[in-house]
């Protein structure tokens, strides 16, 4: 790919020069994938894997209907103007007080251990307080002015959102949502709600982390260059992000430090336009690197890829390699996500007994402000060999994954698990995860209950439970697939 690392005999930019180590930043084992078309990239998403892998659409933005100028919105574009860092973009943000009223966002800088933190994390929505606590920290000399950041900036009350209708928190016009159009039903979470948007300058970023659920993002690099990182899953992830959690990795590295970016899967370095897609649900960190400031967006999902679908599964996991303790989302917040997960099941399967995707695509009157590309990238899409298949494939196996949560089996409607039986699966008709079998208090039954007996329990066994999990209804329906 022309003017991108990783070729091994180009030499860096100056910009990269003694920032990270050139032989990460060279080694073609570490580049991403590019895709060279949208609907490759669109495909990619829906229907591949990336759990350990980068991929990158340079000039995304544009390819994909996605442009800086209709996404961001006027007032926050006409405040990041000349702009070279978050300083910049926050005090002009001080002199617009309806921008204060309208948006929230952290600011964050970096302490004496390198460690990412937030200003007045408990005056989350009083945007101009965390302004002026951080521009005191920066006067004061406490922290350093080029490494603020600008994260998670959203609208304070949720708006129906211009393309979708559905109310959001997002500040973006149009994202990789609504280029899918019915298509993001064929995904098992997607979450435009509160999309994360960040802004910041040379050697500030996001310090190493796994997001707090094991999705995918699909972000936007509007301006400036940025490297990022990411580590393979499981116990590697789980070892970084313990002992760097939220560190910024600003150069001159610590010695710990490069040893463990010489364990990073990926090292990629993002260019403007580029629309790129990684596993949320591994270590990682950005670091950006132009002079120019960064500016990006994200959309996080969950694809229908089983390899996606069990990652994901592992969010609340109470032991093991993906556990991450507190820094994971907890099982009971876990289990609103669920929920949005079984809307999307479920969507998908009345799209299957509306004659398939194709054909409620065929249907569908896109709105009036969705430019044509977007549905020519989808009539593409729908019409590459292959495609419709996996995402049916898909829909089966993502079904019996989620029957293996005791939670989702329980929810999951017979429509649900008809579809996935007609997409191929098993219709639910699995086991249970490990680790899912419930260990149910309930007291012995014993005919002549000793004194030390008289308070004691049992607990049911896994095969146990399964059987009492087994005993819901059985599935029925009929579900005509697209011939
Ligand atoms: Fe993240």
């Amino acid at each position: 790919m022309e003017g991108r690392l990783g070729r091994g005999h180009d030499p860096l930019p100056a910009m990269l020069r003694g920032v990270w180590p050139e032989e990460l930043l060279q080694d073609p084992a570490r580049r991403p994938r590019y895709a060279t078309s949208p609907e490759e990239f669109l495909s990619e998403l829906l229907t591949g894997e990336h759990v350990e892998d980068f991929i990158v659409l340079p000039n995304g933005t544009e390819l994909l209907g996605l442009s800086y100028e209709d996404t961001i919105p006027e007032d926050v574009r006409l405040c990041l103007q000349d702009c070279c860092n978050a300083q910049d973009f926050v005090k002009k943000i001080l002199h617009h007080p309806e921008m204060l009223e309208k948006y929230r966002a952290d600011v964050e800088y970096v302490d004496s251990k390198r460690q990412q933190r937030d200003t007045l994390r408990k005056d989350k929505l009083d945007l101009g307080k965390r302004i002026r606590e951080a521009l005191r920290m920066v006067e004061v000399g406490e922290v350093n002015a080029d490494l603020l950041y600008v994260a998670e900036m959203r609208l304070k009350q949720e708006a129906p959102h211009p393309m979708g209708g559905e109310k959001v928190k997002t500040i973006c016009q149009r994202d990789v949502k609504d280029v899918l159009g019915p298509l993001a039903s064929w995904t098992l979470y997607w979450d435009r709600y509160d999309e994360g948007f960040f802004a910041g300058g040379r050697f500030s970023g996001k310090g190493l982390h796994v997001d707090q659920v094991l999705w995918s993002n699909v972000g936007r690099n509007y301006k400036g260059y940025k490297l990022a990182a990411a580590w393979p899953k499981g116990e590697c992830s789980k070892q970084v992000a313990l002992e760097f959690y939220d560190v910024l990795f600003v150069p001159p590295l610590q010695p710990r430090e490069l040893e463990a970016l010489h364990k990073a899967a990926k090292v990629v370095l993002l260019q403007p336009g580029d629309v790129y897609m990684f596993s949320g649900g591994v270590a990682h960190t950005v670091l950006c690197v132009s002079q120019e400031m960064c500016i990006g967006v994200y959309e996080s999902f969950v694809t229908f890829h089983p390899n996606h679908v069990n990652h994901f599964l592992h969010t609340d996991d109470a032991e093991g390699e993906y556990n991450l303790g507190s820094y994971s989302m907890s099982p009971r917040s876990f289990r609103d996500t669920k929920d949005d997960c079984l809307d999307q099941l479920e969507d998908a399967a009345d799209q299957l007994q509306q004659g398939g995707v194709a054909a409620v695509h065929h249907r569908a009157v896109p709105r009036a402000e969705a430019p044509p590309l977007w549905e020519q990238l989808r009539s593409r899409l729908l019409r590459s060999p292959g495609f419709l298949q996996s995402l049916e494939r898909h829909y089966g196996e993502t079904v019996d994954l989620c029957a293996g949560d005791r939670y989702m089996r329980r929810e999951m409607p017979d429509k649900v698990y008809s579809a996935g039986k007609a997409c191929g699966g098993l219709g639910g008709a699995v086991p249970l995860r490990a680790g899912q079998a419930r260990r149910k208090r309930c007291r012995s039954q014993r005919s002549n209950p000793s004194p030390s007996s008289y308070s004691s329990y049992s607990y049911l066994t896994d095969e146990e439970q399964l059987a009492e999990e087994n005993a819901r209804p059985s599935v029925c329906g009929d579900v005509r697939l697209e011939g």
